[in-house]
């Protein structure tokens, strides 16, 4: 049985094969089925202690796009927020479901899941990693810029967060350059080989392919904004940061963004082609790792 826990430890094969879903889910869509879809059958749960968007949404559809059903459980409306164990929750969820996704707090809370419950398992974000926003950027990146092999990525901003830590992954499976340009309190916690960290975000511009950003307050740290906004000031993404970059640069953000802080309003109104476009991957590449997962 396959999961997608985290993209540490992950083949380079198997999330090619997951590249590979996704392009031909992206060409395909619309186009009448003439099977029942690889999830036909099957109900797949997300099981969400945070807010979202993309993640939520596109798994849904993806589920339903191939043939399954699915069923959202925001956490705090099951008795998992009343204290019941993972573990309890987890032997319930896989005598009935085939499936599930889940977004949490602790990668310990996914892992413990997936042991327990015994049906294909799917980290769908915890503060350590966010490995469907990561495969799903790298779909992004390749469809626009071709092969990410020897490319440079520059992340700014929260460096040690879950979407800058599945980079860090993804730069030892796909062999790319990831530089992160994050405040000393906020590097990278693996630095060596494949990731560099530099603390000037002008510095670690120069030359990018991609100019990458997330939030400078994840989800769960909100009681540190105010010191978090000071610290992150200068590492936002406008005009000076992506004049440093090469010329035909992608300036990507996973979203949500907030203008003024980690992206200027203005960037991210001229890249909002792009953006979006990273956006919508997220559907596409679901249905790679929902795919992949059930093959
Ligand atoms: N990028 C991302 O995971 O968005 P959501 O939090 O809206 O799912
Ligand atoms: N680092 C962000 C990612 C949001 C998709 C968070 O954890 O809130």
């Amino acid at each position: 049985m396959k999961h997608l826990l985290k993209l540490e430890g992950m083949k380079e094969a198997d999330a090619r094969i997951i590249l590979t879903l996704a392009k031909k889910a992206k060409k395909t869509r619309g186009d009448k089925r003439t099977d029942p879809g690889p999830l036909a059958g099957q109900i797949w749960a997300l099981i969400f202690t945070k807010a979202s968007t993309r993640t939520r949404v596109s798994f849904e559809v993806a589920i339903r796009e191939l043939g399954g059903v699915p069923t959202f459980l925001s956490a705090a409306e099951i008795q998992l927020g009343r204290g019941e164990l993972v573990r309890d929750t987890a032997r319930v969820m896989g005598r009935m479901v085939h499936g599930a996704i889940i977004r949490t707090f602790a990668q310990a809370d996914v892992d413990e899941f997936a042991e327990f419950a015994k049906i294909p398992t799917i980290n769908a974000l915890t503060d350590e990693e966010h490995p469907c926003q990561i495969l799903s950027d790298i779909f992004t990146i390749e469809e626009k810029r071709g092969p990410i092999h020897g490319k440079k990525i520059v992340f700014i901003g929260d460096a040690a967060c879950n979407v800058p830590r599945s980079w860090a992954e993804a730069a030892k499976i796909f062999g790319f350059q990831l530089v992160c340009g994050a405040p000393k309190e906020f590097k990278p916690p693996k630095i060596g080989g494949s990731v560099s960290w530099v603390e000037d975000p002008y510095e670690a511009a120069v030359g990018a392919d991609v100019l990458y950003s997330d939030v400078w307050v994840s989800m769960g740290k909100e009681a540190e904004a105010g010191m978090r906004e000071k610290i992150f000031a200068p590492y936002q993404i406008n005009r000076k940061l992506v004049e440093r970059a090469k010329k035909d640069a992608l300036v990507l953000h996973c979203l949500p963004a907030y203008r003024g802080k980690e992206i200027s309003a203005e960037i991210l109104e001229e890249r909002a082609q792009d953006i979006f476009d990273q956006a919508e991957n997220r559907l596409h590449t679901q249905k790679g790792i929902l795919e992949w997962i059930v093959s």
